[in-house]
């Protein structure tokens, strides 16, 4: 369990953290969940899940609740059948509530939209006739490749709506990520824009989608919105203008209802080898999976509540909580478009300020991003809205936990730390905000209705304070069904570890009190800014280029972004000492193969790497040098003086 503690915040320092943050009364009084919430749960977990399913509107009610009878392949409510998009939309119209506001939208440049749910349901039925006249049919799959615009969320629905699984590639990722997702799942018909906006220049996305199809003949439509108006290249009877087809559709789709085991989306993650994985979500599982965690969570109240989840819709949080989970519960949310710091570093409170956010959600290093800016700039603002703060995608340290409640929440407001995964869909591990002392560091304890473990090598729990490996030991509703096209490789990935229960990669400990902590990854997989990133796909794409003869990549702690991306290389004899911008043209390279934010920080070239007699790279002493520390222990290295050699060619090199 090394590598868990060393990854993660230090066991010492967070066992010495001793504040605690009791709930509001305020918010206790009227709290969503209770203590009486979890032991109805932990008393019958079906009977809870089934009585959540109720948040929904149903086509036909389930009857059943879970199938385990092939497990790890989990079927829930599987004769109930239902439209998600009609689940986030014309319901809520139908009740009344046509002109709540489900989207306020602020673009980077300052432009806004309001978008109420009467709004947003004729343009998903608009874009869902554009999807049905361009061929889409029901099990098809869509990729949305978008900046941070309501299009996106409008071509995600109206998938849905259609019954068409979407997978939403990330726009920071490159061609070529886009094109591999492409072909891994067998998409035809692409949703894009011109470009978005990002740190106050038009950045194009269009050319990167031509770029992809090149590889991808199978693709025969794509669908543009134009957001930047920028110049782009369209290609005679492949691509089409948004404004053209959709804008031209009635406004009202008959939706059709669905099994509940319907796949609804493909995100793809990375796991420990090259290969992304595409993790696939069913319907009424996963859609009863977020409405609920997001009330519960959140302490939602939806006629009062403005939320905001600061994440893009490319990664399950937007997925999740920006469009399924607070739209199934008729919230009315906030879209942002652009980076934190255009046109100046306040420009999130400033959005704070001018909707009324009541509840954030963002992740640690954008936390610690702010931090670094000082307090005197979130105090410019009026931040009096602010009732719930939440955060996610890593572990998140004391210091930015309290330093968040205290400049942002201005110590009134709760912190829930949230552990989930694209794996689990919702929320599994957070104080529920009405009933928990909160710990700044802790995740705490299991939602209602989910059940984890922290288990040692054997698989047996582990004792209090113990540091060991996170496992989820009850199937949950928004559970992955698998990864799309390969079932060995989930059964592989998440069940074998430990039999039976769900080998989630992150390491835990409980405390006295039986609250968790979570350590950090216990696998070859890096947090950077709270994006899961493979060493090994960063490696793969290193030995791709001409001049690398091997590579190793290691995440190193980072003060803001949690772990940085540092690479080893060793060059190829005929590219000799690779010139002197070798370093500059890796880090391109990386960025140009998988995307940005998978350049490395830092990239050393090596003469050797430092391998045990079975040939494995060991990281770990890669990352002692990342982070200037003492060596570890070297005695299982073939050769005990590569690792001088390293530090010399540094102390040459650097
Ligand atoms: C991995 C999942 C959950 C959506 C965003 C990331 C880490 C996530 C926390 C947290 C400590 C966390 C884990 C997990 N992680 N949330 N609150 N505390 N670690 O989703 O890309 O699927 O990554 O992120 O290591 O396994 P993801």
């Amino acid at each position: 369990m090394a590598d868990a503690a060393g990854q993660g915040q230090g066991l010492e320092s967070l066992s010495a953290e001793e504040r605690r943050f009791p709930p509001p009364p305020g918010l206790a009084e009227h709290a969503n969940v209770t203590e009486a919430t979890f032991e109805a749960a932990a008393a019958d977990d079906v009977a809870f899940w089934a009585e959540q399913a109720r948040r929904l509107s149903w086509e036909t009610e389930p009857t059943q609740t879970l199938d385990w009878s092939d497990a790890p392949f989990a079927r829930w409510f599987a004769d109930g059948r239902l439209n998600a998009a009609y689940n986030c939309l014309d319901r809520h119209v139908e009740a009344g509530l046509g002109e709540r506001v489900a989207f306020h939208f602020e673009g980077e440049p300052g432009d806004t939209r309001t978008i109420t749910y009467a709004e947003l349901t004729a343009q998903v039925c608009q874009a869902a006739n554009a999807l049905v006249e361009l061929g889409v049919k029901a099990g098809d799959r869509v990729a949305i490749y978008m900046p941070m615009i309501p299009e996106a969320a409008v071509a995600m629905l109206a998938c849905a709506r259609i019954g068409a699984p979407h997978t939403v590639v990330f726009g920071g990722f490159s061609s070529d990520a886009l094109a591999t997702r492409i072909l891994d799942c067998g998409v035809e018909v692409v949703i894009t824009a011109d470009g978005g906006y990002r740190k106050g220049k038009a950045s194009a996305l269009k050319p990167a989608v031509d770029e992809a199809l090149e590889r991808c003949p199978e693709v025969r439509s794509v669908l543009v919105v134009r957001r930047t108006e920028q110049e782009t290249a369209m290609t005679e009877g492949r691509d089409v203008w948004w404004h053209d087809l959709v804008d031209r559709q009635p406004t009202e789709h008959a939706y059709e209802a669905f099994e509940a085991e319907h796949p609804l989306y493909i995100m793809y993650t990375s796991g420990s080898t090259g290969q992304p994985k595409g993790i696939f979500h069913t319907t009424g599982g996963y859609l009863t999976g977020v409405a609920y965690t997001h009330w519960a969570t959140f302490d939602l109240k939806p006629e009062t509540d403005v939320f905001w989840t600061a994440a893009d819709i490319g990664w399950v949080t937007g997925h999740s909580y920006l469009v399924y989970g607070p739209l199934a519960n008729g919230t009315t949310s906030v879209m942002y478009e652009g980076t934190p710091d255009t046109p100046h570093q306040g420009r999130w409170w400033d959005v704070v300020d001018k909707y009324g956010v009541t509840i954030l959600y963002c992740a640690p290093t954008a936390i610690r991003t702010f931090m670094k800016w000082g307090a005197e700039i979130p105090a410019k603002a009026d931040l009096s809205s602010l009732r719930l703060l939440g955060s996610v995608g890593e572990p998140i340290n004391p210091e930015a936990y309290v330093w968040y409640r205290e400049h942002i929440g201005h110590d009134r407001t709760p912190v829930v730390d949230t552990w989930w995964q694209t794996e689990t869909g919702m929320h599994m591990i957070s104080p529920m905000p009405g009933v928990a002392e909160g710990k700044p560091g802790a995740a705490m304890r299991a939602v209602p209705g989910v059940s984890v473990k922290v288990v040692n090598d054997e698989g047996q729990p582990v004792s209090d304070d113990a540091a060991g490996y996170l496992v989820i030991d009850r199937p949950w509703p928004a559970m992955l069904r698998g990864i799309w096209g390969d079932q060995q490789r989930y059964v592989d990935t998440y069940w074998s570890r430990f039999p039976g229960v769900y080998f989630a990669g992150d390491g835990a400990k409980l405390d006295a009190d039986g609250d968790i902590w979570l350590l950090g990854r216990v696998d070859d997989v890096m947090n950077v800014s709270g994006h899961r990133m493979s060493t090994t796909e960063i490696e793969s794409s290193l030995v791709s280029h001409p001049k690398v003869a091997e590579a190793a990549v290691v995440g190193a702690s980072d003060e803001t972004t949690g772990q940085a991306i540092v690479a080893f290389v060793i060059l190829r004899s005929e590219a000799g000492d690779g010139g002197p911008d070798v370093v500059d043209e890796l880090r391109r390279h990386v960025a140009k193969d998988i995307g940005a934010i998978a350049r490395p920080r830092q990239i050393m070239v090596v003469d050797e790497l430092p391998k045990t007699r079975s040939g494995k790279i060991m990281r770990r002493l890669l990352r002692d040098v990342a982070e200037n520390r003492e060596l570890g222990d070297v005695t299982t290295l073939t050769d005990s003086t590569v690792m001088d050699l390293i530090k010399g060619n540094l102390a040459t090199t650097s």
